[in-house]
């Protein structure tokens, strides 16, 4: 049985699908990883992201495991390095870029064969695994999502601004939505979840009510 989550950044996908997939004795793939990986390796080939067909070609070679929520790319364990800022900033044109998206689908459906798995990004439900028995779209108000990403900065000794951050958040909302290939959307058959003023403990409770609707009895371990 597959399980989608997707939603926007800064919504709590992460932990929650995490959570989850504990919970129920599932499988979890964080798909945003993968573009992680696709990224951090054309770095260290100082390749420029603008050569699509190159970025491609790595996206296709590049080995992506993952294993007890560490992250192996080609066989090292890239786990902190990928989440470096210098990885999120260049991210962009990796995830724009079709042919990564198609390799990287690709990579998912080998990945996800015959297992139980919650699996977590942007495009899971509408393009990845479009007939996925179960599909939620996790959000929250812009406004929220970025009070908790101060908090976070700030919680890691880092600088923050709230408008700085609500304003980068919305510009990353729109490309994120307006993305042609594999763009931010809710399926029409997902179940949309609002964090708002939720602890991760109740967005847990949630998410479980919504699957025990979805899963046949084979598929609960
Ligand atoms: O969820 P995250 O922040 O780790 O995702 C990293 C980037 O990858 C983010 O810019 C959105 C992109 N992404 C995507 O385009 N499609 C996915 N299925 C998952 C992530």
């Amino acid at each position: 049985m597959i399980i989608t989550i997707d939603g926007p950044a800064g919504a709590g996908k992460s932990s929650a699908a995490k959570r989850l997939a504990r919970e129920i004795g599932f499988d979890f793939l964080d798909t945003g990883a993968m573009y992680r990986c696709v990224t951090l390796a054309c770095l260290r080939q100082q390749l420029l992201l603008s050569r699509v067909d190159e970025v491609a070609a790595i996206a296709r070679a590049v080995e992506i495991e993952m294993r007890e929520n560490h992250v192996f790319m080609n066989g090292e364990d890239v786990s902190e390095e990928i989440r470096m800022p210098s990885v999120t900033q260049s991210i962009r044109p990796v995830a724009d870029n079709a042919s990564v998206r198609q390799a990287l689908v690709a990579a998912q459906h080998r990945w996800t064969e015959g297992r139980d798995v919650v699996t977590e990004g942007r495009d899971q439900g509408t393009v990845a695994f479009p007939n996925a028995q179960c599909k939620i779209f996790l959000t929250a108000t812009p406004e929220e999502r970025a009070h908790r990403r101060v908090e976070q900065l700030i919680e890691l000794g880092m600088d923050a601004h709230y408008e700085e951050i609500l304003q980068q958040q919305n510009q990353r909302d729109v490309h994120d939505t307006m993305r042609e290939s594999g763009g931010l959307k809710s399926a029409p058959d997902s179940i949309t979840v609002w964090t708002d003023g939720m602890s991760e403990e109740q967005v847990l409770q949630k998410l479980v009510e919504i699957v025990q609707t979805k899963m046949p009895a084979s598929a609960s371990k």
